[in-house]
């Protein structure tokens, strides 16, 4: 799963800071858990961690091919969504974020709804995540449900830009160098990378931790330390940015707070005890809770806890194919953890 840049805080290839609301959550979810204080510290990765970054790995690579297998032109998104989420269950994991399946134009960030009623066409991205204890594998692909000849070139030149990506991704290595080499494989296609979303660096319970790869060379020339990072690229023919579209119903618990009803607060409550800082989507609390959960959601957004993620639409409606696979980078070895 991606992240649009807004304005100069990505520029630098930092976050301002990771927020304090994340990690409270996180230490507090840790603490019941009786991990040893010393365990909190996320620079430094523990044998468990690497256990869990690797396992993660292993089951998004079998949900991804359980994906390819069952997903046809005209199949209901949300039998798709409901389908993977299961598998997941059933393979012991939890998703790291609700699946996106984002059709054509839409770049990223669509979810179905509890009552979706789309259905699978044209060229459709498959987004998904695995995560145990927190520790995510995001991966992602492209199909061309519409046997169209330009869908499959930029699904090629997707896959390019990632194995370039992953290729050149190491300790040491400068995140303009590896957008360098991705946006060399997708223009050596004739398409542009989309150069507002970027790849990310992946800590417990952070899905964009703070460090972003770009899918283009710009001028970040910070060096890769150990840690896990998602390499992302969008290929597209249209303008090569995206723009906000409507709000996906994908959330995320931005900072604490309260809401007054009781009900809201049990939602609430569902959601840091379930979710933590990871994204959800309203098709969970929906499934969880029924229309009164979503009624609920409402409030907690009107609380200002959240984060609602928009749509990713590109900005020329030029179609768009994406490509993505998670690497554990350590002193001693590099793992592709989704391949
Ligand atoms: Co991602």
């Amino acid at each position: 799963m991606t992240e649009k840049h807004y304005g100069g805080a990505s520029s630098h290839g930092m976050k301002e800071k990771p927020s304090s609301a994340s990690n409270k959550i996180a230490d507090t979810k840790k603490k019941n858990d009786n991990e040893p204080l010393e365990d909190n510290s996320t620079s430094e990765l523990s044998s468990q961690d690497i256990r869990d970054i690797k396992l993660a790995g292993e089951i998004a690579k079998k949900v991804v091919d359980y994906a390819k297998s069952i997903i046809k032109k005209g199949m209901p998104l949300i039998e798709i969504a409901n389908k993977v989420d299961t598998k997941i269950e059933e393979l012991k994991a939890k998703p790291a974020f609700p699946i996106n399946l984002s059709i054509n134009e839409i770049a990223a960030h669509n979810t179905p709804s509890w009552n979706d009623e789309t259905l699978a066409s044209g060229l459709l991205k498959v987004d998904l995540g695995v995560q145990i204890n927190g520790w995510t594998a995001d991966t992602a692909f492209s199909l061309d449900l519409e046997n169209n000849e330009e869908n499959k070139k930029l699904i090629k030149s997707a896959e390019l830009a990632v194995k370039a990506g992953t290729d050149k991704i190491n300790l040491g290595v400068k995140v303009n160098e590896i957008g360098k080499d991705i946006e060399k494989a997708i223009k050596s296609q004739g398409f542009s990378p989309i150069i507002n979303l970027s790849g990310h660096s992946i800590t417990q319970y952070d899905l964009h931790a703070g460090i972003t790869i770009p899918n283009v060379d710009n001028s970040q020339v910070f060096a890769l330390e150990e840690g896990v990072y998602a390499i992302e690229p969008f290929a597209t023919n249209g303008l090569g940015t995206v723009r906000d579209g409507k709000p996906s119903g994908i959330y995320k618990l931005d900072r604490e707070g309260n809401v007054r009803d009781n009900f809201a607060r049990e939602v609430l409550q569902y959601i840091v005890d379930e979710y933590q800082t990871l994204p959800f989507c309203s098709r969970w609390i929906y499934k969880k809770f029924g229309s009164r959960g979503l009624l609920a959601l409402r409030l907690i957004e009107q609380a200002g806890v959240l984060h609602h993620y928009s749509q990713l639409v590109e900005s020329g409606k030029g179609k768009v194919a994406q490509a993505e696979h998670t690497v554990l980078l350590l002193n001693k070895e590099k793992v592709i953890t989704t391949q």
